[in-house]
């Protein structure tokens, strides 16, 4: 099976105004004939300012969580069907941001990637262990445990990623080496195959954590690593393109 064209994913977090959507326009004069496919995913309320401004570019636009219902009562939040409405094609689901802050359990984030797949956007689930559980030598069951847990049987044929955050990389310049980034992304492919059958081999499983255009090359490079989820490198386009060329 031929492997799944890379996928680096700015997630711009809570970050961003109006004024940010030049660092996306310049993103997307840039990226030239870079072989991946690149996202932004911008606050919601950027979302459709977004998707008009880079209409015809080869960006394309995400949202970074939603609800699992479609509807209803629910005070401040938002569906997978708005962030469709609003020009989103992908999602990020399950970030540690949500896990950890928001209570998000694996069958959370599962619920979520249903209803994304019911609206037609593409989910990029995350997972990730803590440096207390890596510590403990835990690493590789808490996530493919994740894996397990978050991913419905119906994303069966449908486009989707993994992206592997360690927590204790996120915001923090920390990296894992390459070597135990191999480790933990052949757990995840694995877990895929078992979960998928050969299909599971076609997923892209990004890394994500103090990505940076000094250590992207390294990264992108590893065996298994199909592709980057970006946080505070992605706001500056300078900055993401460097990553989005080391590939
Ligand atoms: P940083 O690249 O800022 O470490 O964030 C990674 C991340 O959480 C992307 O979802």
């Amino acid at each position: 099976m031929t492997a799944p064209t890379p996928l680096i994913a700015g997630n711009w977090k809570m970050n961003g105004l109006a004024a940010s959507l030049d660092e996306a326009k310049a993103i997307a004069a840039g990226l030239a004939g870079a072989p991946a496919r690149v996202a932004l995913c911008p606050p919601a309320v950027l979302l459709h300012r977004m998707a008009e401004a880079l209409a015809g570019s080869r960006v394309l636009v995400g949202g970074q969580d939603h609800r699992a219902e479609a509807a209803g009562a629910f005070t401040g939040d938002i569906s997978a069907e708005m962030l469709a409405d609003a020009g989103a094609t992908l999602t990020i689901l399950g970030h540690s941001e949500r896990r950890a802050g928001h209570g998000e359990t694996d069958a959370t984030v599962a619920a979520k990637v249903g209803a994304a797949l019911r609206a037609g956007l593409e989910p990029i689930v995350c997972v990730g262990e803590t440096l207390e559980e890596r510590k403990a030598g835990d690493a590789l069951a808490v996530v493919t445990g994740q894996v397990r847990g978050s991913l419905p049987a119906e994303l069966a044929g449908r486009p989707f990623s993994v992206a592997y955050e360690p927590v204790w990389a996120i915001g923090t310049g920390l990296t894992p080496t390459t070597p135990e980034i191999e480790e933990v992304h052949r757990a995840i492919r694995a877990t895929l195959v078992g979960q998928f059958g050969e299909a599971g081999r076609a997923v892209p499983i990004l890394y994500g954590g103090s990505v940076k255009p000094s250590n992207a090359a390294e990264i992108l490079h590893v065996d298994e690593v199909g592709g980057a989820l970006v946080g505070g490198a992605s706001l500056k386009a300078d900055d993401f393109l460097g990553i989005v060329r080391a590939l």
